[in-house]
């Protein structure tokens, strides 16, 4: 039997995929990367906002007609959507045979093995302890290795649908992390990002996130290491040294401020102020003036007035993030923020929007167009999607740049100098 993964949202749940790939593997399923082949077609979904949730529903419906021909198989949906809507997905959608939460996903085997005739089933308790311990992911198809440090998340943002998917914040043990970053650096992953919702706050015992770094910083099979997602109120200066005074931490940060008014990052429930962001902002840039800050920002949170989206987009014209995720606030059932009685106008979260991405299309346009006579360090990805003669690669400061080059250097490491920036990609001359 083999199966097929389709991952949607964030990088914590493309690890968690290729967590599940390794977990059906050793039940003697065979993963295929063509989805016609597949017996099994496997959905890892994202609900953080409602048109996430609605594109990936849609598609699996799309794939239902596929059981005219192929009567055997079977489609399942995991991850965020699975555990907001649970059972309700096999009422509300025919093609749904099984679902299986985010705490379930050793549950998978037995599902699909007892998944016979029509039979459908649903698995989606929250076990606020399962950190899948002692289990590897299957790593496949690129050369980053993403690696699971903490799950779940305690911080309830009132906009913010993962605390209720995810369940509470755990902490995975530091012997298992600096494990699993090892062989996956002697398995030829080179660049290692460890993951969680609030990276800032893990804790294992006495270790917390700056010594984590430490002790990965050491690991030898490795070249480069990065972490998402901090988070303002627990960013400390402990970090910002120990970022500038490990070779292999990366000059990158993404770091989500979402809005620049202190009512409304109170009304978000964020924990800090604008002035606290703006100052993490200079003392990052003090101790690495290379680092590159990325931020994600919410237009149209239910209240927000002009005022305050103007004091947001002053801040973003006074920082000059590399990039931005920017989003129109998404309404997510079961928040508090949903239930807020001063929710914005649709028009007016979308212009708010719009506005924002003309900004930051400005900013990352000129911080893009200072990297031209710089050189730099490439880690050699993949051929690029534009041409077969040019090679893809990322910086440290996580910038994509395109060079001539012969493929055998592909996940090996080069010197470039920038000779030119076409929107969001660097055009790079081996050195
Ligand atoms: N734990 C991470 C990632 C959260 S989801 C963090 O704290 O940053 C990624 C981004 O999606 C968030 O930073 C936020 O900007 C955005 N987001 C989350 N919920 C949203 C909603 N209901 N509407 C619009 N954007 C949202
Ligand atoms: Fe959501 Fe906030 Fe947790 Fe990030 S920190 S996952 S935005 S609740
Ligand atoms: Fe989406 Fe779940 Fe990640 S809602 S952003 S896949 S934690």
């Amino acid at each position: 039997m083999k199966f097929f993964i389709e991952t949607y949202g964030c990088q914590m749940n493309v690890a968690d995929s290729e967590l599940v790939a390794n977990i059906l593997n050793k039940a003697g399923y065979i993963s295929t990367s063509n989805i016609d082949e597949a017996d099994i077609i496997i959905f890892n979904t994202c609900t953080v906002r409602q048109n996430a949730e609605d594109r990936v529903l849609g598609r699996i419906s799309n794939e239902n007609k596929r059981k005219v021909k192929k009567t055997h198989l079977k489609i399942g949906i995991i991850g965020c959507v699975a555990q907001r809507l649970e059972e309700e997905l096999l009422k509300d959608n025919k093609a749904i045979d099984f679902v299986a939460g985010v705490d379930q996903y050793k549950e998978l085997p037995n599902i699909i093995n007892s998944l016979n005739h029509n039979q459908k089933r649903s698995k989606t308790e929250v076990n606020n302890s399962e950190v899948y311990e002692h289990l590897l992911p299957k790593r496949e198809g690129h050369f980053n290795a993403f690696v699971t440090i903490t799950r779940g998340c305690d911080n309830f943002c009132t906009y913010c649908i993962v605390p209720y998917t995810r369940g509470r914040e755990r902490s995975r043990s530091f012997e298992e992390i600096v494990t699993e970053v090892r062989i996956a650096g002697e398995n030829g992953f080179k660049d290692v990002t460890l993951l969680g919702q609030n990276v800032n706050s893990y804790q294992f015992k006495n270790t917390n996130f700056p010594e984590l770094l430490r002790k990965v910083n050491k690991v030898e099979s490795i070249k480069r290491l990065r972490f998402v997602t901090s988070h303002p109120k627990d960013l400390s200066d402990e970090l910002i040294e120990v970022m500038a005074t490990s070779d292999k931490i990366c000059e990158h940060l993404h770091l989500p401020m979402q809005s620049a008014d202190n009512e409304i990052l109170k009304r978000m429930n964020r924990g800090y102020s604008a002035e606290h962001y703006f100052k993490i902002v200079q003392k990052l840039r003090k101790a690495m003036p290379e680092i590159a800050i990325t931020s994600d920002i919410i237009a149209g949170f239910p209240g927000e007035t002009e005022e305050q989206f103007q004091r947001t987009y002053n801040m973003m014209k006074n920082i000059e993030f590399d990039y931005a995720f920017t989003f129109k606030y998404s309404p997510r059932k079961g928040t508090k923020a949903a239930d807020f009685q001063d929710q914005i106008a649709e028009k007016i979260r979308l212009e708010r929007l719009s506005r924002l991405i003309d900004l930051q299309t400005k900013i990352t346009h000129k911080k893009y167009q200072n990297q031209i006579g710089k050189i730099k360090e490439l880690y050699v990805e993949k051929v690029s999607k534009k041409s077969q003669s040019e090679l893809a690669g990322k910086s440290r400061d996580f910038k994509i740049t395109v060079f001539e080059g012969d493929k055998s250097l592909i996940g090996s490491f080069v010197k470039v100098k920038i000779v030119d920036a076409v929107g969001w990609t660097l055009k790079g001359e081996l050195m």
